[in-house]
């Protein structure tokens, strides 16, 4: 028990020091999109007090309309069709307010009915010096046009 939650413990709080999660900083929700054409992603970060080790970044793509028979689901359940699977996040910019941000360039897929998608991520960072591996996810709801 006490090995077990110093394990936890400490992971928890490499977590907590990562602070926060990914987002999409571009396209901004509700940004409008048309099948087939690419489009540039923004993935930002605050920067965290703790170090970590960057290990994947994916986007996905769920187009919606939110019924029972499709159903809007978040990153954490679904990704969708994948559109990136790219290997680590690699932030090249570091604004004033210590985000870290890389632009990633993506395809629409060209079957996606008018409507409404949801834009999907997942990041998988190893955070502090034990390496607790943590998933964080983001979602994006863009209008297909
Ligand atoms: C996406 O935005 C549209 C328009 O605001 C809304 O009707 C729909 O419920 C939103 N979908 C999700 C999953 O938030
Ligand atoms: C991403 O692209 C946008 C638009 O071209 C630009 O304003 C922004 O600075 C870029 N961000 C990075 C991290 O290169």
């Amino acid at each position: 028990m006490k090995f077990f939650s110093r394990f936890v413990l400490s992971t928890l709080f490499a977590a907590a020091a990562l602070a926060q999660n990914v987002y999409i900083a571009s396209p901004a929700a509700g940004s409008s999109v048309t099948p087939g054409s690419d489009i540039t992603v923004e993935v930002s970060q605050p920067d965290g007090q703790s170090s970590w080790v960057e290990s994947a970044l994916v986007l996905g793509w769920w187009p919606c309309d939110g019924s029972s028979e499709d159903p809007c689901l978040p990153a954490s359940e679904v990704l969708g069709e994948l559109l990136y699977n790219g290997g680590p996040f690699k932030p090249t910019f570091y604004n004033t307010e210590n985000v870290i941000s890389q632009n990633i360039t993506v395809n629409i897929p060209s079957s996606t009915p008018a409507g409404y998608a949801l834009l999907q991520v997942a990041h998988f960072v190893l955070v502090g010096a034990e390496l607790g591996p943590v998933v964080q996810t983001f979602s994006v709801n863009l209008t297909v046009v």
